[in-house]
Formats: C-alpha cells, sequence, structure tokens
C-alpha cells in the first residue's frame, strides 16, 4: 500500500525532563525535589537495577537523599548539565531541523519549597532563556508542567498528593506559569504519565510505599487529586490562554493476548483498561469508567471526591491525547509466563519480539496499533511525546559513535507512524525520548543512552560533558530534511 506521509505541519523533535537533563540542582535558587534525592545504583548488577525490590523508594534512602550533600551518588543531581549548556544543545536541535522541543520545567525551580506566594525570578529566567533560544531557531515549545519531580517539602509537610492541598499548591505552580509563558509556550501538558503514580508511587505521586497500609487507596486517591489538578489546569490554561493546547499523557502499554484463549483474552481486555484506558478515559472523556468500580472494590479503594469534582472532570477534558511508546508485552492468565523488562513494569515475554539490551521488546507494529487504538476511541488529536532506545553507545577515540540499533529503531518506528497516518489516524508530532543522553529514570544511570547526541559523562558525573554528534543525529538530520522535502 502506498502511503502518503507525513502532513507538512507534522512536529519532529526531541523529548527530555528537567531533572534527567539539567543538573544544577542547587543553582538558580532551584530547591531540592524528589528526584534529587534518588541514589545512583553503581553497585548493583543490571538485573538488580531492573528489580523492583531495590528501585523503590523507602522511608530510610529519603531522608538519606534529603540530608546528603553528594553530587556524583546522585545522578539526577548533574544529569547532562543543560543548566550551563543549553545553547549549545539548541544549537545541534535547530541543526538536526527539530521544529519542536518537549522539555520539562522543574517545580522546584519555580517554587523552590512549593508552598511560597512568591515565585523564584532567577527560575523564571531560566526557562525564559531557553524559550528564546527555541524561538531564534523557529522551534515550537512543548511544555511537560511535572515531570515527576516534586519539590521535597511537600512531601515532608503535606505528604505530596495523598494530600488534596495539592491541589493549590500545583494551579498556583500553573498560574505562575501561564502568567510568565503564555506567549512562549505552544503545548501544554499538566503531568507527565499519569498511570506512572500506579507503578512507581514515589515518581508518580510522590508517595513512599512502605507508608501507606492501604498503598492501593492512597495511590488512587492521590491520582485523583492529579485528574482535579489536571480538569482546573485545562480551565485555567482556557481561561488565560484561549487558543492554548493542552493535553495530557499515558505510558501507553499495548498488550497482546498470549493465545486466543478466551482467558487470556479477558486478561488482556483488564490490562487495556486497568493500565491505560482508565486514565485517558478520565481526562479525555471526563468521566471514572464503570469498569473501575468492580477494581477499585477488589482493591479495597474508597475514594474521596469532593463536590463538583465529578462535574469538574466533565467540564474540563484535554484538548489532544500525548502518550509514550517504548515496548509491547503479551497478557496472558498464566502465572508463570516468561518475564522481561519494560517501562515502568515487568512484562510478560512475546517469543516473536526482539529485546533492547534492558529487556524492553521493541515492536513497531504495536505502535500503529496503538495509534489507531487511541485515535478511535478519542478522536482527539494525539502527540507521541516519548519513543526511543536505551542502549550502551561507545564514544570512539574519533568522537563519532555508532550506533545504527538506533537508526534502526528511529526508522522502523517512524514508519509506523506513517502507516497510521495513512490508516487514518490523527497524529500530530513526534518527540524522540531523550534526544540527547540523560540519565536514566527507571535505573538511575548514565549508562543507558537515549540521544542522538552523546554526552560525554559517566553514572557518577565524572567527564567533560561535552556533546557528540552520534550516527543517529545524522540519520534524524536526513529523514526530517527528507520528510519536509516530501510532505
Ligand atoms: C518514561 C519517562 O517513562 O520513560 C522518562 O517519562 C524515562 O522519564 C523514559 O526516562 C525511559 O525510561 P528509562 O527508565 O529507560 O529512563
Amino acid at each position: 500500500m502506498s502511503v502518503k506521509g507525513f502532513p507538512k505541519s507534522f512536529l519532529w523533535g526531541g523529548a527530555t525532563a528537567a531533572s534527567q537533563v539539567e543538573g544544577g540542582y542547587n543553582e538558580g535558587g532551584k530547591g531540592l525535589d524528589t528526584q534529587d534525592c534518588r541514589p545512583g545504583n553503581f553497585h548493583l548488577t543490571r538485573e538488580q537495577k531492573n528489580d523492583w525490590k531495590y528501585k523503590k523508594m523507602t522511608t530510610e534512602k529519603f531522608n538519606q537523599g534529603c540530608a546528603s550533600k553528594d553530587v556524583n551518588a546522585y545522578p539526577f543531581r548533574f544529569g547532562s548539565d543543560e543548566y550551563h549548556h543549553y545553547k549549545e544543545d539548541i544549537a545541534l536541535f535547530a541543526e538536526m531541523g527539530m521544529n519542536v522541543y518537549r522539555l520539562s520545567i522543574s517545580w522546584a525551580r519555580i517554587f523552590p519549597l512549593g508552598d511560597e506566594d512568591e515565585p523564584n525570578k532567577e527560575g523564571l529566567q531560566y526557562y525564559k532563556n531557553i524559550f528564546d533560544e527555541c524561538h531564534k531557531y523557529g522551534i515550537k515549545v512543548f511544555v511537560t508542567m511535572l515531570h515527576y519531580a516534586v519539590p521535597v517539602h511537600l512531601v515532608k509537610e503535606y505528604g505530596a498528593w495523598s494530600n488534596r492541598k495539592m491541589i493549590d499548591f500545583y494551579l498556583k505552580y500553573a498560574k505562575t506559569l501561564f502568567e510568565n509563558f503564555k506567549d512562549d509556550v505552544d503545548y501544554w501538558l499538566p503531568f507527565n504519565e499519569i498511570n506512572a503514580g500506579r507503578f512507581n508511587p514515589y515518581n508518580g505521586v510522590a508517595l513512599i510505599e512502605e507508608e501507606h497500609e492501604n498503598l492501593d487507596n492512597d495511590v488512587f486517591q492521590a491520582l485523583h487529586h492529579q485528574f482535579v489538578a489536571n480538569a482546573l489546569t485545562v480551565k485555567l490554561a482556557h481561561e488565560m490562554m484561549p487558543n492554548s493546547k493542552i493535553g495530557c499523557m499515558i505510558a501507553r502499554f499495548c498488550h497482546y493476548p498470549a493465545t486466543c484463549k478466551p482467558e487470556d483474552n479477558l486478561e488482556q481486555l483488564h490490562d487495556e483498561q486497568y493500565t491505560n484506558w482508565f486514565y485517558t478515559d478520565v481526562m479525555a472523556r471526563g468521566k471514572y469508567p464503570a469498569y473501575m468500580n468492580r477494581y477499585f472494590k477488589a482493591k479495597n479503594v474508597k475514594l474521596q471526591m469532593a463536590e463538583g469534582d465529578v462535574e469538574l472532570l466533565a467540564e474540563y477534558p484535554v484538548d489532544f491525547v500525548a502518550f509514550s511508546y517504548y515496548f509491547t508485552q503479551v497478557s496472558t492468565a498464566d502465572e508463570n509466563w516468561e518475564k522481561t523488562g519494560g517501562n515502568l513494569v515487568i512484562a510478560n515475554k512475546n517469543p516473536y519480539l526482539k529485546s533492547s539490551e534492558w529487556g524492553w521488546q521493541m515492536d513497531p507494529i504495536g505502535l500503529r496499533i496503538t495509534l489507531n487504538q487511541l485515535y478511535d476511541r478519542y478522536q482527539k488529536p494525539l502527540f507521541i511525546a516519548e519513543n526511543g532506545l536505551g542502549a550502551v553507545d561507545v564514544l570512539e577515540a574519533d568522537g563519532s559513535v555508532h550506533d545504527p540499533y538506533r537508526i534502526e529503531y528511529l526508522r522502523t518506528h517512524t514508519a509506523a507512524i506513517k502507516e497510521a497516518i495513512e490508516d487514518g489516524v490523527d497524529v500530530f508530532g513526534y518527540t524522540m525520548w531523550g534526544i540527547i543522553d540523560l540519565v536514566s529514570c527507571g535505573s538511575v544511570e548514565m549508562s543507558k543512552r537515549y540521544g542522538v547526541i552523546y554526552v560525554d559523562a559517566d553514572d557518577e558525573g565524572k567527564g567533560t560533558f561535552k556533546r557528540y554528534k552520534k550516527d543517529s543525529f545524522t540519520w534524524f538530520k536526513n529523514f526530517i530534511a527528507q520528510e519536509n522535502e516530501t510532505s
């Protein structure tokens, strides 16, 4: 079948998150945030790094992290040092032909504690400089307002998202961003991967598991507060910036039934409902889906909703649906099915797919399926906010990095998007994850690299932090140029 290609307006770009790329964790008046307190796991094997037992945040680790002044032991504190390299990085993005940059704003750079009345001017200026730099090259700005990093003061004083007060703190932050950047930002995203709270409560809703007797209940309550904050932020954005575009995002998990046995298909339906649809149904359709009643009952979840919450969710759904896509997995009623790695989850292995070095099963066709499923259900524009391959790259003596595996990943996944567009899906942009090497969120290390730009730093932040173009940089640049020409 011939494929027409990408529309002229299609956005091609890269994505990062403040905590993973910026560094400068205590510069410019920034407060300490939850990601700054996650230690590197240098002493662990790769297998252990993927094991939830080692990965999860504990009260002891959190307190140690809050008290520590060490930088090397806490990789999110140095990141890729974009704080001091942003001009150079954005120039490289422009050279590649990127027309959109998805970045997140660090809440603790704007409100170091989270509950102050006045924002930190230096923090606002830092982002203003970044936006000006993007505009200089005609690069559009896509802002994630909260990508996992919450000011630690809000965790210690208020219990983070389990407390409804967080909605007010978050809205004050949102209002400050809209007031200051209404003319600078093209797309707003209140929450990165909102379903992450279910799989990694510390990252998603800033809860420490062992401190919760009924974790399921508290996680879903915290998520409810995020849903309400999301709806109020959509309301505020549309009031303050009538033409603004504001979306939601999930880590999208695509599941295939292991067999055509009805039990496996039922399992697949439930996996889709509980890990994916629930979140986008609330934010894009505007209401809690009926299938969750039974689930909540089984998990002993009793949500406290305030008067008006239901109406609020219904009245302020998002304008577009964004998602991250890395891998697919198998749904099965067989508990002993072979396991493998995955974004936020341990996945069931699919014998037909190849895996990355971290066990994530690569599946471009799954991306086409996902795009079709999401568009069928919501009929709203879609945005691929993250997609990419984490791998060990080698910097050669002449400054080159040969990464044919990443080129193949990008080639096949972008081809799948093209097919989905031909299927009739309205998808308006693609920001490749970790366009520049950054600290891995899941395994807290630099060794798992995603970028088309290499950053010379190791897991302990040792190195020159010099930037090098990988082979995939040239590939992506040529690809974008070619697509622009043919669209
Ligand atoms: C997404 C996150 O879940 O996956 C990113 O939004 C993260 O922050 C990305 O970096 C890749 O995961 P990881 O664990 O390989 O860094």
